[in-house]
């Protein structure tokens, strides 16, 4: 039997790199398939979404990866259209969207959220955002990227920019980047350096130099990862202003960098990458967003088939 199936996706803390790369080799496997061959891998699955926060990339992947594979989606994308709206719980309706779908794909504003949601869905559920804590699947196509674009992810220098104290996507990164020989600098403002109640899980798994200075060392790494400054995340709007517009990746910064190096986002981007990066080699968050479709049908195609795929 195959390891994932069946299993809910919660945190990248539990993949170690053997899974990691079990998933990568999945993943390279899904890209080589043509259309009808890849149909033939969720047939008749019916995967269910339930975002009770904004989305476009995360949500349309899954969407699009178990069309991809031959399954379908069905869910609730606006949640003020659904009964939560009536002051349904987050229980009840995990419950309900359980019986009608065989994978249950979940974000919410919630720390916690989906470990929850695990444990009352009879299904298999996938982490797609839970607060500020983590986003594993973006994690898992961030390093798939990585890794295709590098050739390699042991002996990289990764530089990691912007929101570091709101980011989920940092967090499941750096959790992820722990399986790997790298050497990270984290790049923010000072009130949006990692959360201190993280630092210790951070540094159970690697170590990381911390800057405010974009340009320290810049022609070092090898993959710059941007992030969004968290605007809703903010408790405060006047705090949010102080750091708004901190950093940006230009023209003027990359001829800085190493000539081989990449840029990744998660997106959305706000203007912290000028579009005058987007048309050049370094820029791969475009890549990116697309690696995340096929990672994501790999994760369905081994969560759903007991032998994989
Ligand atoms: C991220 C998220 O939702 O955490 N988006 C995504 O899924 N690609 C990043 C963000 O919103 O800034």
């Amino acid at each position: 039997m195959n390891e994932f199936y069946q299993k809910d996706i919660i945190s990248i803390k539990d993949f170690d790199k053997e899974k990691l790369e079990k998933i990568f080799a999945s993943t390279d496997k899904i890209m080589q398939l043509n259309s009808v061959e890849r149909r033939e891998i969720c047939k008749g699955n019916t995967l269910a979404y339930l975002f009770y926060e904004p989305s476009t990339r995360t949500r349309l992947s899954f969407d699009s990866a178990m069309a991809s594979i031959g399954g379908n989606s069905l869910g609730i994308s606006d949640i003020t259209s659904s009964s939560a709206q009536k002051g349904e719980s987050l229980a009840d309706t995990v419950r309900i969207m359980s019986i009608y779908s065989d994978v249950l794909v979940l974000r919410h504003t919630l720390d916690g959220s989906s470990r929850f949601a695990a444990e009352i869905s009879d299904k298999p559920v996938i982490n797609a955002g839970s607060g500020t804590e983590e986003h594993p699947t973006q994690a898992i196509q961030d390093l798939f990227t990585i890794k295709k674009e590098k050739k390699k992810i042991d002996g990289l220098k990764i530089g990691i920019i912007g929101d570091l104290k709101y980011g989920r996507t940092v967090y499941s990164l750096l959790y992820g980047l722990g399986n790997y020989d790298v050497d990270v600098r984290l790049i923010s403002p000072e009130s949006l350096r990692v959360r201190s109640d993280s630092v210790y899980e951070i540094k159970k798994r690697l170590s990381y130099t911390e800057s405010t200075d974009i340009e320290e060392n810049i022609d070092e790494l090898d993959v710059l990862y941007v992030t969004r400054i968290q605007k809703e995340r903010f408790p405060d709007e006047e705090e949010y202003l102080k750091v708004k517009g901190s950093y940006v990746v230009g023209l003027d910064l990359l001829k800085k960098m190493k000539d081989d190096s990449i840029i990744l986002h998660p997106l959305p981007r706000m203007n912290e990458i000028s579009t005058d990066i987007d048309n050049t080699k370094n820029a791969k968050y475009f890549e990116q967003a697309e690696y995340g479709k096929h990672i994501r049908a790999a994760l369905l195609g081994l969560i759903l088939n007991k032998n994989g795929f």
